[in-house]
């Protein structure tokens, strides 16, 4: 009989473990973030990461990574305006205008960290700071919703009133997840409430990601035919995202994968 996997619960050494993988992983978006700029292919900043994070003797874990039928061949996730998320990095040159969200993963010693941030390249319109706000916003909701215990559907709720006061719409095809030694594992951490959601809660030790993609118009994308990975938005309308590891505490959530110089929860863009 097959039981449901019951999501890990790290010990104090294991959190340790994560939070090295985490505050390498932020190191690298630290190190990219001057390199986000007009003029720029987004192959090259990808080239950048795999670089920096091998000459640390770190592994990039997108590369090689399966999902389904499909392998990522690249090392970062570069997704563009109105990409949602799963851009593949290439010879696109970032214009001024242009929101981005770079999301980096890194295994460091058998430890993953996931984190993403959307980018403005020089002045943006309204609505692109907008939506990127929106995203940045939603996700600190979430994290600073969140209690040892809670029910993971306390993550979907605070984002989905969050977005819906302010008009945007969020993405439900994708999640985030349990994130540890592997890269996706239980539980799935939907950004809207479901009914597994309300059923299995955030206890101590538990390791996962919160990622809330937020679109200006219609929630609802399509993976691009040609290339199997890539997710726009049905409409053409903006999308932004943030990402953080969380690590939930006895005491409360843990945010990982913050770094030092990007924005800090309470930014305004
Ligand atoms: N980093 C993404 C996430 O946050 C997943 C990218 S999967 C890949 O979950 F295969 F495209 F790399
Ligand atoms: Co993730
Ligand atoms: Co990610």
């Amino acid at each position: 009989m097959l039981l449901a996997q019951r999501p890990i619960q790290l010990v104090e050494a294991e959190r340790d473990m994560m939070r090295r993988a985490c505050a390498f992983n932020a190191q690298v978006m630290d190190f990219i973030r001057p390199e986000v700029k007009p003029g720029v292919t987004t192959e090259s900043i990808d080239d950048l990461v795999n670089q920096y994070t091998r000459d640390h003797g770190h592994v990039p874990t997108q590369f090689n990574y399966v999902v389904g039928e499909e392998t990522y061949r690249k090392n970062t996730c570069i997704s563009v305006n109105d990409v949602i998320c799963h851009g593949i990095p290439g010879p696109y040159v970032l214009q001024e205008g242009d929101i981005v969200n770079v999301d980096l993963t890194t295994t460091v010693d058998g430890w993953i960290g996931d984190q993403s941030e959307t980018f403005m390249i020089g002045e943006v319109s309204d609505e692109a700071r907008g939506v990127v706000q929106c995203s940045f916003d939603a996700m600190w909701a979430a994290i600073d919703a969140i209690t040892p215990g809670c029910r993971i559907a306390t993550i979907g709720k605070s984002i989905t009133k969050l977005a819906r006061d302010r008009g945007y719409s969020v993405v439900r095809e994708f999640v985030g997840h349990g994130v540890g030694r592997k890269f996706h594992q239980e539980p799935s951490i939907p950004h809207y409430a479901t009914p597994e959601s309300y059923r299995q809660r955030l206890l101590p030790g538990m390791t996962f990601t919160i990622e809330p993609m937020i679109n200006v118009g219609t929630r609802h994308g399509d993976v691009d035919k040609e290339d199997g990975w890539t997710v726009r938005t049905k409409d053409g309308k903006l999308s932004a995202q943030f990402e953080h590891t969380i690590l939930m505490t006895e005491d409360g959530p843990e945010a990982m994968t913050q770094t030092k110089d990007g924005p800090r929860r309470g930014h305004q863009f």
